[in-house]
């Protein structure tokens, strides 16, 4: 054996403090700060549920496995950090809703971007899709209540048998999926179905732990919305309409209050639903899209 020369690893206590060292150049702060802060609570995690071997190369595999089964048209690792509520904890530090704008909600994995452009009350509904129809309708206003003429509305949701077209090869391409922009009063009028619950896909990663923790994998109704306007923060949400046991149940967290929206049965049996957003200034940014395409 050797006299010890230099310090190297020969302890648990030893490890994080020589990986943190090794890291100490890193010279973008933010990169360090983040990675620093990784390190100390991944390794206290460790330490407090302490894993078998076996234990931490079945979780390495789960982390593969979420890889694998993304592809163009399914992003795994959002639906993977959704279920986690990480992306609601990140929603709500980054929008807080404190301005009295419209609060946001999760993009979630199936915005694919590039939707048709629509005129003010064109239908969305692109093939043969069942369902009472739903009228959306409102204004976009800034927080002191002025109209936004011009605003963009970049909408989605799913059918209301549960799938969103990029998941469905029997919906046409971009079915549900449209952008609208407002009129000089700051109205848009949206005509589509009215939007079911639907579970979260089940044949992933995501759905042997939801299935392992027994929990329903149910979204509430909703429809998503990408709310955009010059020297505006964009807003992205969802607009809900579901029972109570619906919403306190949302697989991913992201319902709200604030963004329930009342759907008003009329004679003929369509919905209509009004609801304004208002967005506070800001400088408008735009996400990328977590999937390119449709199911082949
Ligand atoms: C969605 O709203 O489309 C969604 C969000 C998170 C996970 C799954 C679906
Ligand atoms: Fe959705």
């Amino acid at each position: 054996m050797h006299s010890k020369p230099f310090d190297l690893i020969s302890t648990e206590e030893d490890v994080t403090p020589f990986v943190l060292a090794a890291m100490q150049d890193t010279d973008n702060a933010r990169l360090k700060e983040i990675v620093t802060a990784l390190v100390k609570h991944l390794h206290a995690f460790i330490r407090e549920t302490r894993p078998t071997e076996e234990e931490f190369e079945k979780g390495l595999k789960i982390v593969n496995s979420i890889g694998q089964a993304s592809n163009d048209a399914h992003n795994e690792a959002v639906l993977y950090a959704d279920i986690l509520g990480l992306s609601t904890l990140i929603d709500l530090i980054n929008n807080d809703g404190m301005q009295g704008e419209t609060m946001s909600a999760l993009l979630g994995p199936f915005y694919r971007g590039q939707a048709p452009k629509c005129g003010f009350g064109d239908s969305i509904v692109r093939s043969e899709t069942p369902g009472p129809e739903l009228i959306l309708r409102g204004r976009v206003t800034d927080t002191d209540g002025q109209p936004i003429a011009g605003a963009l509305l970049d909408v989605w949701q799913a059918s209301p048998d549960g799938l969103y077209e990029n998941q469905d090869t029997g919906q046409a391409d971009h079915n549900l999926r449209g952008k609208f922009i407002t009129d000089a009063k700051g109205r848009y009028e949206i005509h589509s179905v009215k939007p079911a619950g639907y579970p979260i896909p089940m044949d992933t990663p995501a759905g042997d732990l939801i299935r392992a923790q027994k929990r329903k994998p149910m979204r509430p109704a909703h429809v998503h919305f990408i709310v955009s306007a010059p020297k505006c923060k964009t807003l992205i949400t969802q607009i809900f309409s579901d029972t109570e046991d619906a919403l306190l149940n949302d697989v991913v967290f992201g319902a709200k209050q604030q963004i329930s929206g009342n759907l008003v049965q009329r004679e003929d049996g369509s919905f209509v639903c009004e609801y304004d957003f208002v967005l506070k200034p800001g400088i408008p940014t735009f996400p990328e899209p977590p999937i390119k395409g449709k199911a082949k």
